[in-house]
């Protein structure tokens, strides 16, 4: 649906900005865990770094365009977005050999949103390669981020292996739909769509919320993101924006444009919609309805259990691609301490959790879970037992403790099994974004 940025995933999408203006000068040594054993015995071969010499960002911009086969007039506007104070470079004996991009923004677990950082544009120069650079790059990153308080870092992988090397397991998915318009059979215009001219996006983010809220895993998206979604970035499309509802009550929203391959019917692809009431569901599945005159297919993006697809009258939705995002616990304890709890939801956990890239996660320590906030204190028994990126698919609640167990992600005996699934359950985690 979307082309043309510097992501991991398979699909491509929005990019966003964020300010960080410390000054990051990291020299990673032989004792640093995610050195290659043939780097052993050089000590500080690989340096880390923020963006600062145009220099240096000519040629981050080169190994980045050349990695993602990208045209390198697509940096400028890059940077504009993320920041520049937001990239991440690393030297190997003064040579640059790559970077990353951090996208500076939130996301919402169990009703509460938390501190995040996305990582995007990871590259490495192709002569520098297979040698721990990239492994490099992101522990350092993970240390920095460690530092500025960030709870938790996700990402969509091109290659899995690096990204559980530093901490990273799949912990939510991104599904994309198409459903044939003839197949909405709905004609209920209670909720009336309201066309929005202007670029302006504050409106909208209550909406947002409302939805993030109530699932787990949606992002607190930074204003360069929502200009990325409520604009079509990367060419000449017109996107259309409606609000659903009164315009000083709103129960949803919808950003959509239309394209073809070919001359003739076309379709609608949507860069995100919202609807907060069954009324407002409806009256949104009826609007696109409405377009089948001369529109064939509505394309989205939701959740792998796409509720929505209740409403329409002939169940024709196609999956047509579908990804998994990888979450790391940057801090834990922070983590499962700002994360919220479904109200009645009462337990302990006694966790111990092994971290070679972040060791101030190692260890135990005993999550205690009432009236929906979580407390953390150090000690206990360690009834679960796990590597830092088993802990990512539970607290976000994409595989049950039952599931990470059968799969050797944790350990644990049946009484912390049971707390963890009563504490953990929630809705199946995901995003529409792609960054
Ligand atoms: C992916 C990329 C960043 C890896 O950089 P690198 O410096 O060669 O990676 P490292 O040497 O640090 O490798 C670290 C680990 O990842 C693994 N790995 C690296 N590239 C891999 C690949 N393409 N497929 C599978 N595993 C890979 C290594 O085997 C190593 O695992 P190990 O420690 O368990 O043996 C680099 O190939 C690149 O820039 N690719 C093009 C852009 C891209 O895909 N970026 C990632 C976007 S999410």
């Amino acid at each position: 649906m979307n082309s043309g940025d510097y992501n991991c995933g398979s699909q491509r999408g929005q990019i966003t900005v964020g300010v960080e203006n410390r000054k990051v000068r990291q020299a990673y040594s032989f004792c640093d865990p995610a050195v290659a054993p043939s780097e052993m015995t050089k000590p500080s071969v690989f340096e880390f770094a923020t963006l600062t010499d145009p220099n240096e960002e000519v040629r981050l911009r080169d190994i980045l365009c050349q990695s993602f086969r990208l045209p390198t007039d697509y940096w400028d506007g890059y940077v504009e977005r993320i920041g520049r104070a937001n990239f991440r470079i690393l030297r190997r004996a003064g040579r640059l050999v790559g970077g990353l991009a951090i996208y500076r923004m939130g996301q919402w677990f169990g009703g509460r949103c938390l501190n995040d950082a996305g990582i995007a544009a990871v590259g490495i120069a192709p002569e520098d390669r297979s040698a721990g650079a990239a492994a490099h790059l992101m522990t350092a990153t993970l240390a920095e981020l460690y530092e500025q308080g960030v709870a938790m870092s996700v990402l969509y992988a091109s290659t899995q292996r690096l990204y559980r090397r530093v901490g990273y397991e799949q912990a939510g998915s991104r599904y994309q739909y198409q459903l044939p318009l003839a197949s909405i059979g709905l004609n209920e215009r209670s909720v009336p769509l309201h066309r929005i001219d202007g670029t302006e996006h504050e409106a909208y983010h209550e909406v947002a919320r409302a939805r993030a809220k109530v699932t787990n895993g949606n992002l607190e998206r930074n204003a360069a993101m929502w200009e990325r979604v409520v604009t079509y970035p990367y060419g000449d499309k017109n996107v259309y924006r409606y609000l659903l509802g009164a315009p000083d009550r709103p129960e949803g929203y919808l950003f959509f444009y239309q394209d073809a391959k070919q001359p003739g019917p076309y379709h609608l692809y949507v860069r995100d919609m919202v609807a907060l009431s069954p009324a407002a569901a409806r009256s949104l599945w009826t609007f696109f309805s409405d377009h089948r005159a001369m529109a064939e297919t509505v394309f989205w993006c939701g959740p792998a259990v796409e509720p929505l697809l209740l409403l329409p009258s002939e169940l024709m939705a196609q999956v047509i691609s579908h990804e998994r995002w990888m979450l790391r616990m940057v801090d834990l304890r922070k983590a499962l301490r700002e994360r919220g709890y479904r109200a009645g939801v009462e337990g302990e956990i006694h966790f111990e959790v092994e971290d070679d890239v972040v060791p101030q996660n190692n260890g135990r320590f005993v999550l205690t879970v009432l009236d929906g906030f979580g407390h953390v204190r150090d000690g206990g028994r360690g009834d679960i037992k796990a590597h830092v990126r088993g802990v990512s698919p539970l607290f976000s609640g994409f595989m049950s403790p039952v599931q990470l167990q059968a799969t050797g992600q944790i350990e644990a005996n049946d009484q912390a099994i049971a707390a963890a699934t009563s504490i953990f359950a929630g809705p199946p985690p995901w995003m529409p974004d792609m960054f």
